[in-house]
């Protein structure tokens, strides 16, 4: 099914053949990831997997589209030359340097994008997909509870985020989706905050956001704390930041756009004065990705869809003072969103 929409656009756009070496969507459409990747290839009559001979036997273990070997990159030219693809549909990311010997060596004449077949068929989530993230959620909620157990005073930002990742791997996690931000006291004000050496002080917010890998697949959430009690102008922005993130999944559903649910969330901030301090978007699409589409912003129009897998995440950041984000993964419903991440959201 995938492999025939990419088949009925080599036919609309009278291309000789397409041409897929991201590893996502190497995963995405032959269900094999060797290490070093491979080359898939379609054309209207056939589609294959060409990959380096030490990855062979993986490959056709897992691939659902028939697979070739190739010792030398000589073999690899010689293979996609004898299909005479002149005119071939690549990758937008598709490297400068795989262009030029495309050019050279296979005898490329002419490149077309194939990307919006690609983001129209990734964008909505199949039911077992939505299963997979969903599960990859279930863990991502499990290193929150560990974060929330762990942190205290005096311990080191790097070493609960350890202490998570080794909860996500024991929970069926391949790896961690991205490396795993706390960011406490003066940190939090920075919205990609990697945990450091920093100690966590008393009186600090602490954002956590952290995701699991899980079969190829990304969970996203974010929870922020205060070590203590809080002061006044943290409760202001952290009920700020709340609002703003429940507003959001209620307005989630099919047939609004995902700028329009940006700007429902966007105006909590702003009627509580920090529209300012609101620096990136509310949110993005998660898949084979942690930021694919759509993206939940001011620039995209497209509108939602059952099955789309997004993320909600406002956020405020006071530069010296410090920051809060609330942030759950949640999938397009038929008439709204259902959250994937479920870690209560009121902490403080
Ligand atoms: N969770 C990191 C991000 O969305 O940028
Ligand atoms: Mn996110």
């Amino acid at each position: 099914m995938r492999i025939e929409r990419i088949k009925a656009f080599i036919e609309e756009k009278e291309l000789d053949g397409v041409l897929i070496t991201s590893k996502p969507n190497l995963f995405y459409f032959t269900g094999s990831s060797p290490v070093l990747g491979g080359y898939l290839v379609v054309t209207l009559d056939e589609a294959m997997f060409i990959v380096p001979e030490l990855e062979y036997e993986e490959a056709r273990e897992t691939s659902k589209v028939p697979v070739e070997k190739f010792k030398t990159g000589k073999e690899l030219y010689e293979r996609l030359s004898s299909l005479k693809l002149r005119k071939l549909g690549i990758e937008g990311g598709t490297s400068f340097s795989t262009v030029q010997t495309l050019r050279e060596k296979v005898g490329v004449e002419e490149f077309a994008a194939i990307d919006e077949v690609i983001k129209e068929l990734r964008i909505i989530k199949t039911p077992e997909e939505i299963e997979v993230i969903e599960t990859a959620c279930k863990i991502a909620d499990m290193a929150m509870m560990a974060a929330l157990e762990e942190i205290s005073e005096g311990k080191r930002e790097r070493e609960i985020a350890a202490k998570m990742e080794y909860v996500m791997k024991m929970n069926g996690a391949e790896k961690t989706a991205f490396d795993t931000i706390i960011a406490s006291g003066w940190r939090s004000a920075l919205p990609h905050g990697v945990a450091s050496d920093k100690r966590i002080g008393r009186g600090d917010l602490v954002v956590i956001d952290e995701g699991a890998l899980y079969r190829h697949y990304h969970s996203d959430i974010t929870r922020t704390i205060v070590v203590g009690s809080p002061n006044e102008k943290q409760r202001d922005i952290y009920y700020a930041v709340l609002e703003a993130q429940r507003k959001g999944v209620e307005a989630a559903k099919p047939s609004i756009t995902a700028k329009e649910l940006d700007t429902i969330v966007r105006n909590v901030i702003k009627e509580y004065g920090y529209g300012d301090n609101f620096i990136h978007s509310t949110g993005h699409g998660v898949g084979l990705q942690i930021h694919e589409w759509p993206r939940v912003s001011q620039q995209d129009e497209t509108v939602l869809k059952p099955g789309m897998v997004i993320t909600i995440e406002p956020g405020i950041y006071i530069p010296k003072f410090g920051g809060v984000r609330i942030e759950d993964t949640v999938v397009i419903t038929e008439n709204g969103a259902r959250r994937l991440t479920k870690t209560e959201r009121e902490l403080i």
